[in-house]
């Protein structure tokens, strides 16, 4: 048995796992995920089951209670989110089980049992292993729409980006192996989350605190039984904080933000604005775009990037500014011609809302690396 030494000293060979599995009305995909997984138990091999059940309606708590024993546990709590569910989870296993490593998984056999023992066998050389969707020989049920597909690559490279984990692929996964000692040193206790972004604030948490990272790719199932439960409160927490996680590493990121938060505040009373007075939506949204766009430019200039040395401090940046608002514009633009298409029965100011986010980032990018670029000196 080869055993490798890890940084932090821990032996990298797992023994023994504890697997997480959220679930809300899972009552008939319960019973079979878990003696699927009880199953992968073996001589080298012990393993835990907690169910984070959110006291669901339709009695899957009641299954799991029938089935629990030594090995298996119901956790119960009320309704309030998956990141939730998560956490509570998350924290009882590092308080009361003592496992080299925890494996978080769906309960509607979108993760297929058997591929936990491939990513338990990728923590060799490594303290989180995702079964990822996205990394080269990963992929997604056909059954997945176009939509769903869209959405879901959507959150992931924005994810991506903006919480600065472009090297990794599957951000939002909900199928990873995590080794104790590595949750441990990222996040001991609860993240301040509800929704579906827990996926993407827990690998934020492990990546920044030095965890070692790898993909297992992975086939995505569609659901077997039941239906999705990500709702709009997930949606829009995850935008959110999204943009939070890339603020708790970055100083001017951060006055951007504030300076992001006025000019939001701007493009939508001026959106409300321009509806009221009659015009077409889709102009009011290009110019309360441009608006707040300008807006954003002068607090950038006077207070963001103030402290930056740049030479011809007017006038090329003017001509530099119009191009970045230009491409800005468009992206935004494009952004809220396709959130009208993906989420028709949403308020038209929602997705003006959301059509602010992808632009920030490329804005941030532009202004950053090329408009307030300091000189070299
Ligand atoms: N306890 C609890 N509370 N469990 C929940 C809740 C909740 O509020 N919401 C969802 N779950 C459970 C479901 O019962 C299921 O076992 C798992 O969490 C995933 O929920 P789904 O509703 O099946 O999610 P999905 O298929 O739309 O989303 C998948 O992709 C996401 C994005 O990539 C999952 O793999 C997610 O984990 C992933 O983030
Ligand atoms: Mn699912």
């Amino acid at each position: 048995m080869l055993l490798v030494t890890m940084p932090d000293g821990g032996s990298s060979h797992i023994r023994s796992v504890c697997f997480v599995v959220p679930t809300y009305n899972e009552a008939d995909n319960i019973e079979a995920i878990v003696r699927q997984i009880l199953g992968l138990a073996g001589e080298d091999l012990t393993v835990h089951l907690v169910v984070a059940d959110d006291s669901s309606p339709d009695g899957t708590g009641k299954i799991v209670e029938g089935l629990a024993n030594e090995f298996v546990t119901l956790l119960s709590g009320d309704k309030q989110g998956l990141g939730s569910a998560y956490s509570r989870a998350f924290s009882h296993v590092l308080s009361e089980l003592s496992v080299d490593a925890i494996v978080q998984m769906d309960a509607d056999f979108s993760h297929a049992p058997a591929d936990a023992l491939r990513l338990i066998a990728a923590l060799a050389d490594a303290d989180v292993a995702i079964g990822s969707r996205y990394t080269a020989g990963g992929t997604v049920d056909p059954a997945w729409g176009r939509r769903r597909r869209l959405i879901s690559k959507c959150g992931n490279l924005f994810a991506r980006y903006v919480a600065g984990l472009y090297r990794i692929k599957d951000c939002t996964a909900g199928f990873k192996a995590i080794r104790t000692q590595a949750l441990r040193r990222a996040f001991p206790l609860r993240l301040p989350v509800q929704g579906y972004v827990f996926q993407v604030a827990s690998l934020h948490a492990l990546f920044i605190s030095g965890a070692r990272v790898v993909e297992v790719p992975i086939y995505f199932a569609d659901r077997s039984a039941g239906v999705t439960k990500l709702g709009r409160k997930d949606v829009v927490e995850f935008f959110v904080h999204v943009w939070w996680l890339r603020l708790l590493s970055r100083k001017t990121f951060i006055k951007f933000a504030l300076t992001g938060l006025t000019g939001v505040v701007v493009n939508l009373a001026s959106f409300e604005a321009l509806l009221v007075s009659g015009l077409n939506p889709y102009i009011c949204s290009a110019l309360a775009i441009e608006l707040s766009i300008v807006w954003n430019f002068f607090v950038n200039n006077y207070w963001t990037f103030r402290d930056r040395v740049v030479k011809s401090r007017k006038r090329i940046r003017g001509l530099k500014f119009n191009a970045v608002s230009l491409v800005t514009l468009s992206i935004s633009f494009s952004s809220f011609v396709l959130l009208r298409w993906l989420l028709p029965q949403e308020p038209l100011v929602i997705a003006q809302f959301l059509s602010i986010f992808p632009a920030v980032l490329a804005n941030y990018f532009a202004n950053s690396y090329w408009t307030f670029k300091a000189d070299a000196t």
